[in-house]
């Protein structure tokens, strides 16, 4: 078997290897559904693009596809986050050798460019023996936009032109399609024919598939595994509970205990940050704009406060929200001398960097990468890290391998939903059936020990429930 392939160095398979052997055992999810369908293989004949962090927990995720019978290809969907060994032993797989490698394709190195990502990302739609794609797994949505995008300019027989609006990456995505076109000027809708679905990972992604089915423009059913209960309630509250800690004490090695620190918004991120920083000790002060989560941060027993009132007492600062212009300038020129300021929701602007940076006599000094002093007219500095991105993927690992155990065992899942049941599912964008989802949930039981009590039968109907469940009606919260 040949494999195609672009990545950093298959000499680091090895090391990779090791990685994955070891995040197998803590993904005891992915294993389970490696059990029950290693043999009937459910996803033969599938033909996954996936675009997704190309790490060592993504490695056991693409293996156990792979397991269930599907011909996959991968690149990351963010040019920074590939770990380059995972990437090496994927390529290699179990059996081959870096003279031989015997594994999946994979295209994504650690620190790729936007034409290169955008190149990657062209890569894994396309197979070999001129055939396409006919699923995909993507987080944020690159993928899809390529297909929806790449089709409706092929439909309108041109590219729309450049403007000064478009950012680099937009730009760049042109540039894509215009070279696809010139070689294939059907080759976006021909791929479009053959996917049968598409299961999103993030918010963002799936906020995109919203505005698509909204329009009536959605090409194939897709599946938001990001509001799974056994993602979103999990990656993002336990995830976040483990990294932003890491992240913190990576970049900066400060005790944390006795400080004061601010979380801004107290959501499923929030909740998870400010849980951590309590358990190192820290005084911590919730800001919310939604009476219902102050009102939760105020009774778990936080400080809920304006910014601007207690921006000049506190330590570290920590962003949640999903918002943007949540620290401003104003309030960093406010803060200590040696202030922390980091974010962990999605998006580089919740942190005004911008506006930092134009604070007349700034300067900014790097103590080492994604950690960066920056030291204002007075000699009072902050520490920002991460440049304002997100800081537990810039100065950590991202979530450790068990919580993305859940993420990955719902991406399989909707994949063989799906993959399996084409027709059954429209042109529109939906969430796992709580069945699935307490399946997932129930795969990881056993590692942790978890006794689960079981209904009796007359229990059973006297909740209104099956004993096998689903337990909860679909508006329950968790
Ligand atoms: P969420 O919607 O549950 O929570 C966000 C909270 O921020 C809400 O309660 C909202 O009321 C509050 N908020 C909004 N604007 C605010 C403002 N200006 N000031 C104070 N509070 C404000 O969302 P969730 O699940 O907690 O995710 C938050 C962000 O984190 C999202 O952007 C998500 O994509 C990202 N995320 C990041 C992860 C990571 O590994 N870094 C993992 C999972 C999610």
């Amino acid at each position: 078997m040949s494999v195609d392939f672009q990545v950093a160095d298959l000499a680091l398979a090895q090391a990779g290897r090791h990685q994955i052997r070891l995040a197998e055992h803590e993904m005891p999810g992915l294993m389970a559904l490696r059990e029950e369908y290693g043999e009937s293989k459910p996803l033969s004949g599938a033909r996954i693009a996936g675009s997704l962090h190309m790490t060592v927990q993504t490695a056991v995720l693409i293996e156990t596809l792979v397991a269930l019978g599907a011909q996959v290809r991968w690149a990351s969907c963010n040019i920074y986050s590939t770990q380059d060994e995972a990437a090496a032993a994927v390529v290699v797989g179990r059996d081959g050798t870096p003279q031989d490698p015997q594994g999946v394709p994979v295209f994504a190195w650690k620190g790729e460019t936007l034409p290169e990502y955008w190149d990657c990302t062209e890569q894994i739609l396309t197979w070999p023996n001129g055939e396409f794609a006919n699923m995909i797994l993507d987080d944020g949505g690159d993928a899809t936009m390529l297909v929806h995008k790449g089709r409706e300019w092929e439909l309108a027989g041109q590219v729309p032109a450049t403007t000064d609006e478009d950012s680099e990456e937009f730009t760049v995505f042109k540039a894509l399609v215009r070279r696809t076109m010139e070689s294939d000027p059907t080759k976006w809708t021909k791929v479009a024919e053959q996917i049968k679905g598409v299961t999103e990972e993030t918010t963002t992604g799936v906020h995109r598939l919203y505005e698509l089915a909204r329009s009536g423009e959605l090409l194939f059913p897709a599946m938001n595994v990001n509001d799974a209960v056994t993602k979103s309630k999990f990656d993002n509250k336990y995830g976040c509970r483990h990294s932003l800690i890491d992240g913190i004490n990576r970049a900066t090695d400060v005790l944390i205990g006795g400080k004061t620190v601010v979380v801004a918004g107290y959501g499923d991120v929030g909740k998870g940050c400010a849980e951590s920083l309590r358990g190192q000790g820290a005084r911590v002060i919730v800001t919310e704009i939604d009476p219902i989560c102050a009102l939760q941060a105020a009774m778990d027993g936080y400080q809920v406060a304006r910014l601007e009132d207690v921006v000049g007492q506190a330590d570290i600062f920590v962003t949640t929200t999903g918002c943007f212009d949540v620290i401003r300038a104003d309030h960093m020129a406010a803060m200590k001398n040696k202030a922390i300021v980091g974010n962990i929701g999605h998006f580089d602007n919740e942190i005004d960097m911008a506006g930092l940076a134009k604070i007349p006599g700034i300067t900014k000094t790097e103590i080492k990468p994604q950690v960066h002093e920056w030291t204002f007219e007075n000699g009072s500095s902050i520490i920002i890290l991460s440049e304002g991105r997100l800081l537990n993927l810039g100065n950590a690992t991202g979530h450790p391998s068990f919580v993305m155990s859940n993420s990955f065992a719902d991406q399989t899942i909707a994949q063989i939903e799906l993959f399996t049941k084409q027709g059954e599912y429209d042109k529109d964008v939906y969430v796992l059936p709580k069945h699935l989802d307490e399946k997932v949930a129930r795969a990881h039981l056993a590692a942790l020990g978890v006794q689960l009590t079981e209904l009796t039968k007359a229990q059973a109907e006297y909740l209104g429930v099956d004993v096998a469940g689903p337990y909860k009606p679909e508006h329950y919260r968790y």
